[in-house]
């Protein structure tokens, strides 16, 4: 049939076509007439699967499809077999056939969390993580990254980001630092950039749009002693000046989802909160897109394992649209069912959250193009995309002390690289990396700090590493002790008890000033380390965050060759007892709040 066509002016201007097949099907229509057009097809087992997200290792395509789920999620290190840009295509495209082929077609839509890069993909570009990238100052650079990881994530399949966490981590004992840009609220609001680069101006509007996810919602950097999953126990009035204000622009840029944090607030899990995620993020933020629970989350709510009819109703009444249940789907949707057949969750609440999912999958192109864009997978780990990572490696280095010793001299120079994390591309890379936990080792492609030092030395220049710093002796001319943290996530990440450098690196330094040798200290670490006592014995020190698979960029800034620009966003306190120390409290840090220095040219 041919498409209807109004004289508009002198021009003929195409309308809707009247094509055959459901309104929900026509992509000339608008967004929320196909919503409802399709709401209207939908029983409540259509509309309660849709709400209802499993982890792939818990369901076939076939019995995702026979559950009626409406996305499907890979937890950190949940790969298929062959951990492969055309492994993975080929796992998500095999859930969305079996999608796509049921009565009414809704696609599914498959999440991720790609946080620092598409990190559980084995060869993809690691990015710094966001501490590193808050120092780096520069939201355009964070956009890039955005659209680089978008473009990875999507010729591999999956359409959906967990990221960015725009949480402002106010307790550095907290295992989620590392994912804060920083401790003050503007870090996170100038660098929810990422959502553009990874959604674009508008989400869909070209290839390798994916769905970001402004998490977690709301106040999880700002728990009692930085215990994650803890209690946020501040004032509503500091809570909307800290934390709500990263989710306010992330609002204003679009963004297509909404995560809600484990964390409490005032003592009540943030997964049971009507007032702030119903009053406050859809009502007076006017949030329109869709908001997902966490991991089990639900689960938390009345303080005991596992999840009870009481739990779903509150969490689904609290607002929450989409449940991730990785391994309970069919017992959610059991309880679903029966609290909304009681009358207990009205139906109007089940529209709204079916609204808002299905919204997103029209306005990501799922109709109309279900199936990975394979040609998107030659920016893979790309040459293009790891220069934009070791350029933001270069961008977060901070300068925190120099007594002359940097930058290191190219040429006719004796330099001894020495420590844990000189050479391990693992722990650079840190948390969220092939796995959950990230892990030591040479886990992924890339170049470590060593391999940077070494690449750089120029004419006469002899480079010797020993991890332990055994055979140091005066006729170097500068020593390198790379050392700090190895790879963690969430809790286990959690430092109660301290986060001053261990053992081995303690040694390690002894040994190599022990010869003489000024000495430059570079922490590797996902947050600033309890290095007070120590420091009058460095003679450089550098924090490089968690440069991720472009190692040789911290090498850059130790040559010269990047003149450092970083500044802390977060303040490097004198000891562990210090915190939480934050910009305009009023205590005195060892280094303050945007402190970085420069090489004098
Ligand atoms: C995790 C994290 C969250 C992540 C989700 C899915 O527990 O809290 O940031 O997006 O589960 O992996």
């Amino acid at each position: 049939m041919l498409a209807g066509l109004l004289l508009a002016g002198s021009a003929l201007t195409p309308v809707a076509s009247a094509a055959p097949g459901p309104l929900y099907k026509n992509p000339h229509a608008s967004t929320s007439a196909r919503v409802n057009d399709l709401l209207k097809r939908m029983s409540l087992d259509d509309k309660i699967g849709q709400m209802t997200q499993a982890e792939r290792g818990a369901v076939t395509p076939d019995q995702a499809a026979a559950l009626k789920l409406g996305s499907l999620l890979s937890g950190g290190g949940s790969v298929p077999a062959s951990n492969t840009p055309t492994g993975w295509a080929d796992m998500v495209d095999s859930y969305q056939k079996a999608a796509v082929s049921t009565p009414l077609g809704i696609p599914t839509i498959y999440g991720v969390d790609a946080v620092h890069g598409h990190n559980n993909v084995y060869g993809a570009t690691i990015f710094p993580h966001n501490i590193g990238l808050g120092a780096a100052n520069n939201p355009r650079l964070v956009e890039k990254i955005g659209r680089a990881t978008a473009l990875e994530v999507a010729g591999t399949g999956p359409q959906w980001d967990f990221s960015p966490c725009l949480c402002v981590a106010r307790d550095d004992r907290w295992g989620r630092t590392y994912e804060s840009f920083g401790e003050s609220p503007r870090d996170a609001i100038a660098n929810a950039s990422a959502i553009t680069g990874l959604q674009g101006r508008r989400l869909g509007e070209k290839p390798g749009s994916v769905l970001a996810t402004a998490k977690h919602y709301v106040g999880d950097g700002g728990t009692t002693n930085g215990v994650d999953q803890g209690d946020t126990e501040v004032s509503e009035r500091e809570l909307r000046q800290i934390h709500l204000p990263p989710f306010r622009e992330a609002i204003d840029r679009g963004v297509g989802s909404v995560m809600i944090s484990f964390s409490s607030f005032q003592g009540v899990r943030m997964h049971a909160q009507k007032y702030l995620i119903t009053d406050v993020l859809k009502k007076e933020l006017r949030f329109r897109g869709l908001v997902i629970s966490d991991y089990n989350a639900i689960d938390q709510i009345d303080g005991k394992e596992g999840f009870t009819p009481e739990e779903v109703r509150l969490s689904v009444n609290a607002g929450i649209d989409m449940f991730m249940v990785p391994w309970d789907a069919p017992q959610f949707i059991a309880y679903l069912k029966a609290e909304v057949e009681a009358g207990r969750v009205s139906r109007e609440r089940i529209d709204d959250a079916n609204r808002r999912i299905l919204a997103e999958k029209f306005e990501l192109g799922l109709f109309e193009h279900p199936y990975t864009d394979r040609s998107l997978q030659k920016t893979f780990g790309s040459k293009e995309h790891r220069e934009l990572a070791r350029q933001a490696v270069r961008e977060s280095q901070v300068l925190l002390k120099n007594d002359g010793v940097l930058p290191l001299a190219k040429t006719n120079n004796k330099i001894f690289v020495a420590g844990k994390n000189a050479n391990d591309i693992g722990n650079q890379a840190g948390g969220w990396t092939l796995t959950w936990q990230g892990q030591s080792g040479p886990v992924i492609p890339g170049t470590t700090i060593l391999d940077g030092i070494k690449s750089g030395a120029g004419k006469g220049t002899t480079v010797t590493y020993d991890r332990a710093g055994d055979g140091i002796d005066g006729s170097y001319q500068v020593a390198v002790a790379v050392v700090g943290e190895t790879p963690y996530a969430e809790g286990q990440g959690d430092r109660p008890n301290g986060f001053g450098l261990d053992a081995e690196d303690l040694a390690t330094i002894a040994k190599l000033k022990s010869s003489g040798v000024p000495v430059v200290v570079v922490t590797v670490s996902g947050r600033p380390l309890d290095i007070a006592a120590q420091l009058p014995r460095f003679d450089g020190l550098v924090a490089a965050w968690l440069p991720g698979s472009e190692g040789a960029g911290v090498a850059d800034v130790l040559y010269g060759d990047y003149n450092p620009t970083g500044k802390l966003t977060f303040s490097w306190p004198v000891s562990a007892a210090q915190e939480p120390v934050n910009v305009g409290d009023g205590k005195k840090a060892l280094y303050p709040y945007g402190y970085g220095l420069r090489y004098r040219r």
